[in-house]
């Protein structure tokens, strides 16, 4: 199963690829990851992406698609994946459209009130990634990673001013897709303010069945 996960910042994206990747045994494709992790290395790409993932701003097209591209050239992509943050623009779904045949786009619906609350106590590992919220999902000790060990922090981009910056270029930007993948048969709706098993069994019941 190819999928696209479509949705604003904080809609529990992440957190519902990485289970549903590992519970269909298909790997999640986290264009946000891949970017962090070259900002954590100081790659040549992480110097160019850091301040404009800090200020909420999108990545440029051409640089997001190549390496998208490049991903998911890789045997591990071949019989199915989650692409988790992409595409994010008209122009990155073009491209996705010339190099790979998709199966179904989960649109998550969630307010804004919701997503400010949930990306307002998010924590990430540092080592793995592994996401968890001060109050909905908290590690089984503060601060430490429940998978790895690692240390949680809070996001650079996870700061107020960088969270309404990130929703209002989702709605200029992205939201967009949305009718994009109606037209082409493909979008399918999930609710994602409801508990993330609650998630899981619709996508399930909509994909799986
Ligand atoms: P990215 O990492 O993709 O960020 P995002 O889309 O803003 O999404 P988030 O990671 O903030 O949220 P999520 O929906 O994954 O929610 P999560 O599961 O963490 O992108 C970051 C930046 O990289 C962009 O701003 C841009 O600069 C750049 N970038 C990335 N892709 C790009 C592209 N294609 N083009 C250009 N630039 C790009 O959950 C959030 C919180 O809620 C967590 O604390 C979680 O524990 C909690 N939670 C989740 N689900 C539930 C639930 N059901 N109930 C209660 N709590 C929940």
């Amino acid at each position: 199963m190819k999928l696209i996960f479509l949705g604003p910042p904080g809609a529990g994206k992440g957190t519902l690829a990485g289970l549903v990747g590992k519970q269909h045994k298909i790997p999640q494709i986290s264009t946000g990851d891949i970017f962090r992790e070259a900002v954590k290395k100081q790659t040549e790409l992480g110097l160019k992406v850091k301040s404009i993932m800090e200020r909420g701003y999108l990545v440029p097209d051409e640089l997001t698609i190549n390496l998208v591209k490049e991903r998911l050239s890789r045997e591990d992509a071949r019989k199915g994946f989650i692409l988790d943050g992409f595409p994010r623009t008209i122009p990155q779904a073009d491209a996705l459209n010339s190099f790979q045949v998709i199966n179904a786009v989960i649109n998550f619906q969630i307010n804004d009130d919701i997503v400010i609350r949930r990306l307002s106590g998010r924590r990430t590992c540092r080592s793995c990634g592994a996401i968890y919220h001060i109050e909905n999902r908290p590690p089984k000790t503060e601060g430490i990673c429940d998978n790895c060990g690692g240390e949680l922090y809070v996001r650079d981009d996870d700061r107020v001013d960088s969270i309404k910056k990130r929703i209002e270029v989702y709605k200029n930007q992205t939201e967009p897709l949305i009718q994009y993948y109606r037209e082409k048969y493909l979008l399918k709706n999930v609710d994602a303010s409801v508990s993330v098993e609650h998630s899981i069994e619709e996508m399930n019941r909509i994909l799986w069945t």
